[in-house]
Parts: structure tokens; sequence; C-alpha cells
């Protein structure tokens, strides 16, 4: 057989944890791969048929044994999320697979590369205790110094797989004979260790020899020992829980377990550490080869057995936190008795590398800030109880390289002190931490603003990622928020590869629900906040219908369906004659009328809780709906469908005013909620729209004019009614309030406030991605115009409809789908317009091109007549094709505005 013999090669194969494939606990993962054309320029490319081949070792997988599953031909043409249905896996096994395809024309392809992933520790096989020491040193110190563990091993033979199983908790590092294993930070990920705990898997193989080795685990405090604030939960002293597989060639197993044969330190040289206030590292305190085998540990004492955390124990099946990007600072500014201030010219979330020479016992420490006062010092306002402060003690003689472990700071400024001699800007290097999922923003337009809008977008997205989506990285809050991420999550999807992290999530989401069905407003609750209202938990109800759109996942709906409706029933009982008088933050931060203000005051920009409350409710009913149908419940469906019904009844009958076609006090948010729910009637949706459009330009002087809440529908909103243009004026306006005063006034990231260079500083974060709302839609769906078919979810079939708007001469774009790139460029010069698409193989497309379909030309000739193209009609402006996979190139008039 011919090597290629078929138009397509199946390459990149991959299971659904892409960066992290060890230690899945999910025993049916889901398997997926990207179909690569033997020649680009062919069109309509598909799958026809795929074999997979799963086999217990990379040289059964060579002979084409797949002793684990040989799936036979699968007439399908399905090449994301095959559900795993091979032999069940047994506890810390590694497997290895490939695949190949049959493509349209029944040609066979090669076999893909070979791909692997491994299986967690089965419950029954966990032999570790939990162990620590519960206590806080002989005096009861005040801050806890990070415990050291150890424990020295004999191996007979140098092993053929080595596995480490380890949870740390709060946060931990695993070393092993001398050096750290692996490259991932701030493990694990966060969780409510009362429901879930997690550990982290390690291949640490090629870190074993036959002989004597040693295995070190550095234990922080992280969120697990967080006794900082008053509202906060703490969980009890930092303990861990580790598990060592040993393989040999010859058949027999070693296992190490944690257990009071460890040796325990607390003088190690981290002598405070916690999350929002920094580390203190003293490095005249490192006990030299500590993680190496001959250490002289008879100082340290044996570690306790200790309670275990009530959570249950699970692998981390997500994307672990790892330093992404290094960024030198653009200068550093000496400030007076001493200090240097180092100015990292980007706001961004990790810490710093310091490099120092000077005498034993000198003490260097590190302030950060998000800006600097008028006199050029930190501005720590906006902190406010977070010291965000590192301090390093030199052990002296030669150079020093450190960075802490266990703290993390949002920052673009840092001030050191104590820095002996003159510090040269390479003194720091910013480390840029957040959780390691594949960044995917690829958006360019002829506006710069626009640009640099997108800039601050990713900055902020990638700033709040720390195992769960924070509110902000810097101040003392850092929660996961559920309200923030309601569309923005969306948004996200263009940016990062989510769908693990949000999948994660959903399980702790979840964790959080009471048993009468409530979720709070902050996950993990660290916060405890169960107020009851519709927005903030409504996120719940979001993010499973944004993971099937974006990705084609439908697990996530199957399995926390049930949750999701118990959320709906609870939720119902608080309605109140088809309304739900429910709502705690109404649409959070509004442009107030006072430049100081956080919240406006006046009662003509606030929009009632009870209309906020009801119009979400119904939406998410409708949402329901769907998911119903997804998972074959459908009395459910015509329940929630009937149930939104009455409530949109009640809804416009009270609020409604036909006269004005504005709904209660007529906020811009009541009619964006109206246009994106469903809430209009039937025949005046369009006065309804007319009058947003009004409001935006009049009173708003067409600049932002909502919160939170109209941010996450505004966009499409404005788009879908056929303000495109207004769309485009909002998003790149320079003035206040909008996302381009931000750039404008030098902000690098997204403010929580519209007017986070004027307000209070009790709440004024320049790190916040909530505001964000659909902007990050907008750019990827409406101006480089790619977006899903939900009929056909996660890119199956995709909608290129580009939106030409405003002074832009040209946008490109691209969007890593599940089934590969999807690309979209369009250039206009005068009246004529070109696009280019890349529509992925084994996808299809609706390509909506715009211009009069008269003059609409693909490569040579018209449109219509071009291979791989259907004709199917005339719509707003647009000529609308039905595309295979391919190149397109177009070429269209538009029509004179
Ligand atoms: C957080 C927000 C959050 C809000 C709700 C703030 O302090 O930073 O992002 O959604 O509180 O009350």
């Amino acid at each position: 057989m011919p090597l290629c013999a078929a138009s397509l090669v199946p390459a990149s194969p991959r299971t659904e944890y892409r960066t992290n494939p060890l230690g899945i606990d999910v025993r049916e993962p889901r398997l997926s791969w990207i179909l690569n054309p033997t020649n680009p320029g062919n069109r309509g490319l598909a799958q026809s048929a795929y074999q997979i081949l799963v086999a217990s070792s990379p040289q059964a997988l060579a002979s084409g044994n797949g002793d684990l599953w040989d799936s036979g031909k699968v007439a399908s043409d399905q090449s994301s999320l095959v559900v795993y249905r091979g032999r069940p896996l047994p506890s810390g096994a590694r497997v290895w697979w490939k695949v190949r395809v049959w493509d349209q024309a029944g040609a066979e392809s090669s076999w893909s590369e070979n791909a692997s992933w491994s299986i967690g520790l089965d419950p029954r096989d966990w032999k570790a205790m939990w162990i620590g020491l519960d206590e806080n040193g002989p005096k009861a110190e005040q801050p806890l110094p990070a415990r050291l563990l150890r424990k020295e091993f004999q191996l007979d033979q140098k092993p053929k797989r080595a596995t480490v199983y380890v949870s740390g908790l709060g946060l931990s590092e695993l070393c092993a004979n001398g050096a750290k294993v692996g490259d991932d930070v701030l493990a694990p990920a966060l969780t409510d260790y009362d429901k879930t705990v997690l550990y982290v898997t390690y291949d640490v193989t090629d870190r074993l020899k036959a002989g004597r080795n040693a295995l070190g685990l550095m234990l922080g405090n992280g969120r697990f020992y967080a006794p900082r604030m008053a509202e906060s939960r703490t969980f009890g002293f930092p303990r861990a829980l580790l598990q060592l597989e040993v393989e040999n060639d010859d058949g027999s197993r070693v296992t190490i377990a944690s257990d009071t044969s460890w040796k325990l330190s607390t003088k190690g040289p981290i002598r405070a550490n916690n999350e929002y206030d920094g580390e203190e590292y003293d490095a005249r305190m490192e006990p030299e080869g500590w993680s190496a085998p001959g250490f002289d540990d008879s100082g340290w004492t044996a570690a306790a057995q200790v309670s275990a955390p009530t959570g249950v124990l699970a692998s981390q099946n997500a994307e672990p936190l790892r330093v992404t990007e290094t960024l030198k600072p653009v200068k550093a500014t000496p400030h007076g008795d001493g200090a240097w201030i180092f100015d990292m010219g980007q706001n961004m979330v990790g810490w710093c590398r310091l490099h120092v020479t000077g005498p034993s016992g000198t003490r260097v420490s590190l302030r950060f800030a998000e800006t600097l006062k008028p006199d050029g010092t930190l501005y720590t306002d906006n902190l406010r109880s977070a010291k965000a402060a590192d301090y390093y003690t030199l052990k002296g003689g030669g150079t020093e390289t450190w960075e802490p472990r266990f703290t993390y700071h949002g920052f673009r400024f840092v001030e050191v002190r104590g820095y002996p001699g003159t510090p040269g800007v390479d003194a720091l290097e910013g480390r840029v931490v957040h959780d390691d999922m594949e960044r995917i923003a690829d958006f360019s337009s002829s506006n710069p603003l626009l640009n640099s809008i997108h800039h601050n977008i990713a900055w902020g997205m990638r700033g709040n990622y720390r195992s769960i989506p924070t509110d902000c990285p810097q101040r003392d809050e850092r929660q996961g928020w559920l309200g923030d991420r309601s569309q923005v999550s969306r948004s996200e999807s263009y940016f990062f590869d989510i769908a693990a992290f949000y999948t994660k999530w959903m399980r702790d989401l979840e964790d959080a629900q009471k048993p009468s069905g409530s979720i709070p407003d902050v996950v993990p609750t660290y916060w405890v906040l169960y107020h009851d209202d519709v927005t903030w938990p409504s996120t719940f109800i979001f993010v499973p219908g944004m993971l099937y759109d974006q990705y084609g996942d439908r697990r996530v709906i199957e399995r926390y369906y049930p949750s999701l409706k118990k959320w709906i029933g609870h939720m119902r009982g608080f309605l109140k004659d088809g309304l739900l008088p429910k709502d705690q933050y109404a649409d959070w931060c509004v442009p107030p009328e006072d430049l100081k203000l956080i919240h406006s005051k006046d009662p003509a920009r606030v929009t009632s809780g009870t209309l906020i409350g009801t119009a979400y409710y119904c939406g998410l009913l409708d949402l329901m709906a769907r998911y119903a149908r997804i998972v074959d419940q459908f009395q459910d469906a015509s329940e929630f469908e009937h149930l939104a019904g009455d409530i949109r009844a009640a809804f416009i009958a009270k609020y409604f005013h036909p006269e004005t076609a504005r709904y209660d006090n007529g906020t811009q948010t009541s009619s964006v909620l109206a246009l994106a729910f469903g809430l209009t009637p039937p025949d005046a949706k369009a006065a309804v729209a007319k009058e947003l459009a009004r409001k935006v330009s009049d009173e708003s002087a067409n600049h932002v004019g909502v919160g939170l809440i109209g941010a996450q529908w505004l966009m499409r909103m404005l788009c879908e009614t056929g303000r495109a243009d207004l769309a485009y004026t909002v998003a790149t306006q320079k003035t206040y309030p909008g996302w381009g005063y931000m750039v404008e006034r030098g902000a690098t990231t997204m403010w929580e406030l519209w007017n986070g260079d004027t307000a209070d500083p009790a709440m004024n974060s320049g790190n916040h991605v909530m505001q964000i709302g659909d902007l990050g839609v907008w750019m990827y769906e409406y101006l480089a115009g790619i977006r899903p078919d939900p009929e056909k979810p996660g890119f199956k079939h995709i909608v290129i409809r580009p939106y030409v708007s405003g002074d832009l001469t040209y946008v490109g774009a691209s969007h890593q789908s599940p089934y590969g790139k999807i690309a979209s460029r369009w250039e206009r010069n005068g009246g004529k317009l070109k696009l280019n698409l890349s529509v992925p193989a084994n996808t299809t497309a609706t390509i909506w091109v715009p211009g009069d379909p008269q003059t609409v030309r693909e490569g040579a000739g018209p449109a219509a007549e071009s291979h791989g193209l259907r004709f199917l009609r005339a719509d707003s402006g647009y000529a609308v094709y039905e595309a295979g996979s391919g190149e397109y190139a177009f070429t269209s008039e538009l029509a004179e505005k």
C-alpha cells in the first residue's frame, strides 16, 4: 500500500487533556485528531471512516496489535472526542495509540504518529498516608514556614518506568535526586478540599537509578492553610500524600509511599509564604542536598500521620500552571533612599526571578504594584490588604538566582530595595504564570486601537487563570466569581483552549452546590456566598453550552444535567407572579455619573434587579430546554419552554412600554437583555433595537453605557439587529467610557471599572476580565466572522460571516478548532472586497460573502461556478454559499452605503 493514498493524513492525535495526558482518571477518555490534507489545494475533503489502535506497548502498536482496543474500520466522520471503547484500563497503566482514516473517496491514509496517555491511581491502590505536621512549630510562630519532607530508598535496578502521584496541600514542589521534577508550578489545582482533592502525576523514570535515591517535597500553604483573612475558609496545616510506583524490566514492582518513615523539617529556606502577601526566602537556610541521597537528616523529625482531607481524591485532569513566558524589564529607575523601580512594560501575573551577588545576610525586598503614583513610587492602595512583597536573604559567595514558589502577584512595577550595588535592568525577569493551555488568539486589523484592545484582552485572560478563573490577580481577593465568566468564557474560547480548564471548573461548581440546589457566587467557596441570585450562578448553566458549541463536548451536559436542573428547580421556587425578584449585584459597575464612584447612585442608570433576574431566568430556561433535548429529556424540554413562555409574558406585561419601546426605566441593559433573551413582543423587536441604538448614540454619545451584565451581550445584540457599525464605534472609542479609553490611558490589561483611572481604590483592579463581556466573541465571530453552528457544534459545521465594519480596511483572524485552523481575512479597497478563507478538512461551512451577489467571484471565475461551492441565496447584503473544506479566495463589490 503506498503511503498516504488518501487525500488526508491524521495528525496530532491527542486525548482531551492536551498538554497533560498523565494520570487521567477518566476511564473512557476521548480521542481526537486533526486531518491534514496531502494536497492543501483540494476541496471538500472529509473523513468517511477511521480505525483506532490502542496498545499496551509501543512495540505492540508498531506491529499493528491493538491489544487494548482495535476499533476496526468504523464508518464515521467523527474525528473529535471519540470515546475509548477498549478493554478496561488498569490503574496506573500507560497506553499508546494511533489512528488511520479513509477519505471521502474511500482511500486509506497512513497511520498517524503515536500518542500516549496514562491512567491515574485507582482509589484502592493508594497505600500512602497523609503526612505533615499539625502544628506551627514549637513557638506557634506566625507565619508558617514551608515544610520540607524527604525520603531515601534503595532500588536494585534502574526502573523501566517510575511514576509519582502526589497531592501536596496547599501547594507543593516535588524534587527527585536533587532537582525539581516537572515544569509545573503552584500545584495542585485549587478545589474545595472538603469535596475534592487533586493529585498530580509525574513520570520520573529518567530521574531514578539503581542504588540510593531520594525524593523531596516542599510544602507551601496555598489556600489550604489560609488564615490571613477572616472571611476566607482554611482547611488545616499543610499535608501531603505521595506514592511512587516503580516497574522493573524483570516484572518486579516497588512502591514508595508517604508514611511516618519520611523525615520533616520546618527549618527550610521558605520562612513565610502566602499567595497574597508573598514569600520570604532565606538562602542561608537551604539544606544543601536535602532532596538527594546521602543528606544527613538526623536533625529532622519523623513526619506525622495527619488526617486526610475529606475531599475525594481525583486526578488533576487539566493543564497545569507553568511559567509560560519570561519578560525583560523595560527600565529600572533609582528612586531615592536605595529603592529602584523596575517597569515590566506590561501588567503581568506571576513573579520575578532575581539575580543578585552580595554578602551573606543581605536582604533584598521586592514589592509589586500595577501602577505608580505621580511621584514615581508604587501605588498599592488598590491591593487592599494583600502585601504583595517577596524577600530574599542572600547566602553569599557568588551570583544567586531565585524565584518564589508559593505566591504570585499581579503587577507591572516592582520596587527593589536592599539590592547590593547598582542593579542593572537584567537584575529581574518577569515570570508569566498561568494555566498552560494552548494559546490560540490570532487577530489583527487595520485599526491599531482594536489590536491593542485585543492585546489587553489576551493579557487579562491569561492573568486570571489560576487553576480556577479568578476575578483579579493582585488584591486580597482572587476568587472564582461566577458572574465574571458568564459570556466572557465564550470570548476566552477564541484566545485559549479552555476545554479542560472549564470542565474542571464545572466539577468545582457542582461541588459547591448545596443539597437544596443552591449555587453560590464564588467557587471554590473559599468565600462562602450563597445569595440565591440568578445572574452570578447562571454561569453554571452557560458554561456547558459554551463547551458544547465551541468544542462539541456533550459529555459535560450529560454529566451535569441533573445538577443544572436542580438549580433551575431551586430558583423556580422564588418566582412571584412570573417574575424572579432575586438579584444581588444588579448590572455591576455601570459607568457612574461621578468619576470617583465605584457604583452609580443615579436611578436612571440602575437596572432593576427583578428585571435582570427574570430576563436571565427566562433565557436560562430556553437553554435548559436545549440541553434537555441533547440528553433526550423531551418532557423536561417542553416544561422548561412552557415556563419560559409564562415568564416571557409576565416580563413583557410588567416592564415593556410599547409607546417608547423601552423597558422599565429604560436602561440600555434592559433593552440588551430583552433582545438577548427574546423578551420583545414579536412585532416590537425592531423598535426595541432601534431604541437601544438611539440610547447608545444619544445618551451615551456612542460609548458603552452598560456594566458587567449588559456587556455580556451588547456587541452581539447591536450586530444582530443591524447596527454592526455602532458596535464598532462603541468598541473603538478613545474617550471615556470604553475599552479604547483604557488603552489611551496606558492600560495593558482590562480594568475592573470603566473609570479605573479615577475611581476609589477600594475596588479598582487594573486586571479584571468581566467587562470584556462578548467583545472577544465580537472580534472573532463578527468582525472576522468565524463561528460554530450550534446544530453541528464544535465547528463541525462553520458559519463564516464577516461584518465589514466602520473604517476598517482589513481584519484577519484564525481559530484553532477541534478540526484544525479556520482562517478568515478580508480586505477592503474602496468598494472592492477580498475575502480569503480556510476551512479545515472534515468540516463544512456556510459562507456569507459581503457584497452584491452578482459580483462575487472566487478564484478566477464566478463564485457560483467554483468547484466546492454551492450558491444558496442572497441575504441581507451577502451572497451565501455552502462549502466543503479548502482554501477560498473571494472578491466582491460592496454596495454603496
Ligand atoms: C469582584 C468581582 C465580582 C464582584 C461581585 C468583586 O469584588 O472583584 O469581579 O464579580 O465582587 O460582587
